[in-house]
């Protein structure tokens, strides 16, 4: 449709039927509810509105969605369809590891390979949205949403970002095969307070625009077109009645002219927060602040006809939302194609053997070896026990796997039987070490203990206080390791959990975070040598709880303690444990062994519109091929605002085979330098700078340049 027939179709519609656009339910009205998120509500829409909702949430599957759409199409009066919308996150049917788990892969493109396979899935089974990417940065492992996300650093949450709504649209949102990108939860949402799911978020302005805003604005920027806002407060105000961050920075500051989607209940959620006196409120509020589809509450669906009917600026707003509704569903193509997918698209793609080996590499890249004394990789011939619960739990592929079939999910157990038939593997399933486990501890080469979270321990509303080891797994280590000291720790998680105990006695610790449907597979590639481990720590491991948040990108305070060699008193400092992470972002180790020149500069200076190179080259001095992430690392030196230690600036990921070495070049332009000085100016300070270049945030190669 043209712009002027939308026009024309806004035009003819009712205040009613305007209204009923910006409505989005879940297809619990509809069909088998997947997944219901937070607290139940009373709403009040009548069997006729029910078919007449502008989208719908949660529901897919291609002859379920045709069936519903024809019900739309047929009893909206002008016959608009809906569009559905859903949580496909990592993986339709295929799942792939969670975010944090492609965060550790630090490899952007291939989450863009994993968020395209993604949409054809997704696609097959008629979606046209899905809410994702989720760009909250989060420096708290507590909050147990942490692992939707890809980590604690604003640079790679962005470049994360942008790759999965390139990879979800493609090219193009209204083709079949791709889907739209709904950017989410705008913003700061990982910033909760003490980790709490929910709770309020207290920043500063610049902590704000520099740390948390760059990847939603990405994710913007690459061509999403719905974002979401959040559920919590940003500068006491809840984001969804948020007219400062929702009009002026989204919409004005990062040209954003999309749809703003509220999230599950959130302007509802207003009034509870006591910033809106009542749903009616809620819903003025909510419009003023420019949420132009209500998800998930009556508030719009309710309260807003009447209040409109006298109040002219309210009309003019549903007006525009609406517009912008209609538009978004002429972008989609559903004018012309308002059906996705078929039976067909399903057979071919679910599972489909691509899908199968994306996710097994997927797996192989994301694991983080973050210690190995010589037991990896394993001797094809050795004896090996594995123990503990999650080696057959299928729980281990993160939340938001609500289409995915579980018993599809390949198990540790199963995976080794799958790969290596021949491998000498004895399971012990259970998380109490017994007699019989103990025994067989005694007599093998190796003990793989399977520890860590299953899934159902994170996510949504599944915050903890205490990020440690459970005590069960604990026991169950002290006890196998007391007779066996060849124990590997190969950690299931969707947070980096503090596990000081097992970084000073395990021989080795992989962790495999939530690898997916098939990426068990790949995580015995790994042990077993077939494959070099390549991912780095996404978000800092604490030794303890009490370190968070954290991030390595930290401010040197007036008094800083340099390298920890005990605690000092009247310093900035615990008198129990360092202030650094147990594991810093980006640590990570290889089979092989990489070692860096030392970095050369193009120049020593620096023009405003001008461009210097930082170069290495890394040379692989192990015996096998691997990959590493070459990371650049900046710092200000000095600024008229205090300015983080170091921050990420630059990442490759080049293969890099036995013997031989390659060349990697970062450009620098004064443009990576900028930050909000003193007086809220995004700008460049004059002044001398650090640069690094090495694999993991703790890298000391460094040189130096000025800004002039
Ligand atoms: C979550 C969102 C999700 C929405 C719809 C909410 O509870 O916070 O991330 O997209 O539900 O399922």
């Amino acid at each position: 449709m043209t712009e002027l027939q939308l026009k024309e179709l806004l035009a003819d519609m009712s205040l009613g039927e305007k209204i009923e656009q910006l409505i989005q339910f879940h297809g619990g009205f509809y069909g088998d509810v997947k997944l219901i998120t937070g607290p139940g509500h009373d709403y009040t829409i009548k069997p006729d509105q029910q078919w007449r909702i502008g989208t719908v949430l949660g529901e897919a599957g291609y002859e379920h969605l045709k069936n519903l759409q024809d019900g739309f199409m047929e009893k909206q009066p002008h016959h608009i369809p809906t569009i559905f919308m859903s949580d496909v996150i990592h993986g339709y049917k295929t799942i792939f590891p969670v975010p944090l788990g492609q965060g550790a892969g630090f490899d952007p493109e291939l989450t863009r390979e994993l968020a395209e396979a993604t949409a054809k899935e997704a696609s097959a089974a008629g979606l046209h949205v899905t809410f994702s990417p989720m760009c909250d940065l989060s420096r708290d492992a507590r909050w147990g949403r942490c692992m939707e996300g890809t980590g604690e650093d604003p640079w790679l949450n962005a470049r994360f970002a942008e790759a999965m709504v390139l990879g979800y649209q493609g090219d193009g949102i209204e083709k079949q095969g791709n889907i739209a990108a709904c950017v989410k939860h705008f913003a700061a949402y990982g910033a909760a307070t003490a980790g709490r799911d929910y709770s309020g978020v207290e920043l500063c302005e610049r902590t704000l625009l520099e740390d948390y805003l760059p990847s939603y604005e990405a994710a913007v920027k690459a061509g999403a077109p719905l974002v979401m806002s959040a559920f919590n407060t940003i500068n006491r105000i809840p984001c969804s009645t948020n007219k400062w961050l929702l009009r002026k920075i989204l919409r004005e500051q990062m040209g954003f002219d999309g749809v703003v989607i509220s999230d599950y209940g959130a302007v509802q959620e207003t009034v509870v927060h006591t910033s809106s006196c009542d749903k009616a409120d809620a819903a003025a509020k909510a419009l003023k602040a420019g949420v132009d589809i209500d998800m998930m509450s009556d508030c719009y669906l309710s309260y807003l006809e009447e209040q409109a009917e006298a109040n002219e600026e309210l009309c003019r707003l549903i007006d525009e939302s609406c517009l912008r509704v209609l538009e978004l569903k002429n972008k989609l193509g559903l004018f012309e194609h308002p059906i996705r997918g078929s039976k067909e698209l399903e057979d071919k793609y679910f599972y489909c053997e691509e899908h199968k080996e994306l996710s097994v590499r997927a797996a192989r890249e994301s694991a983080t070896l973050l210690k190995n004394d010589g037991l990896l990789p394993l001797s094809k011939n050795s004896k090996i026990v594995v123990a503990g619960k999650l080696a057959t739990s299928t729980n281990i592929v993160g939340s938001w796997a609500i289409f995915a079939e579980a018993d599809k999910t390949v198990t540790f157990a199963d995976a080794v039987k799958r790969r290596y038939p021949e491998a000498d593997v004895e399971v012990y399933p259970c998380d109490e070490a017994d007699e019989a486990l103990l025994a067989a501890c005694k007599t093998c080469d190796a003990v793989i203990l399977c520890i860590g979270e299953e899934d159902d321990k994170t996510g949504e509303s599944k915050s903890i206080s205490d990020v440690s080891l459970c005590k069960a797994h604990q026991t169950l280590f002290d006890a196998v390791y007391g007779v066996n000291k060849n124990t590997l720790s190969l950690i299931y998680a969707g947070r980096p959990l503090a596990i000081p105990m097992l970084a000073e006695k395990s021989k080795a610790i992989l962790d495999a975070w939530y690898p997916g449907t098939f990426g068990n597979i790949g995580i015995w590639e790994l042990l077993f040598g077939d494959a070099n481990p390549c991912g780095r720590v996404p978000m800092s491991f604490p030794y303890t709880t009490g370190q968070l948040p954290m991030s390595y990108s930290a401010f040197i305070t007036g008094r800083p303690i340099g390298e920890w060699k005990g605690f000092v008193p009247f310093a900035s400092n615990y008198m129990d444990v360092p202030n650094t992470a147990l594991y810093p972002f980006g640590w990570g180790l290889s089979y092989s062994e990489f070692a860096y020149s030392p970095v050369s500069l193009s120049s020593d200076t620096l023009t405003a519109d001008g461009k210097i190179t930082a170069s290495v080259t890394v040379a692989n001095k192990g015996s096998v091929d691997g990959k590493e992430p070459v990371q650049l690392y900046i710092r200000d030196v000095k600024g008229s605002v205090i300015r983080p230690c170091r921050e990420l600036k630059g990442l490759r990921k080049p293969m890099i085979r036995a013997g031989e070495s390659v060349t990697v070049s970062f450009e620098i332009t004064a443009d990576m330098l900028r930050f909000y000085n003193e007086d809220m100016e995004f700008v460049a300070e004059p002044g001398e700078f650090q640069v690094w270049i090495g694999g993991s945030s703790l890298t000391e190669n460094g040189a130096a340049f000025r800004l002039v």
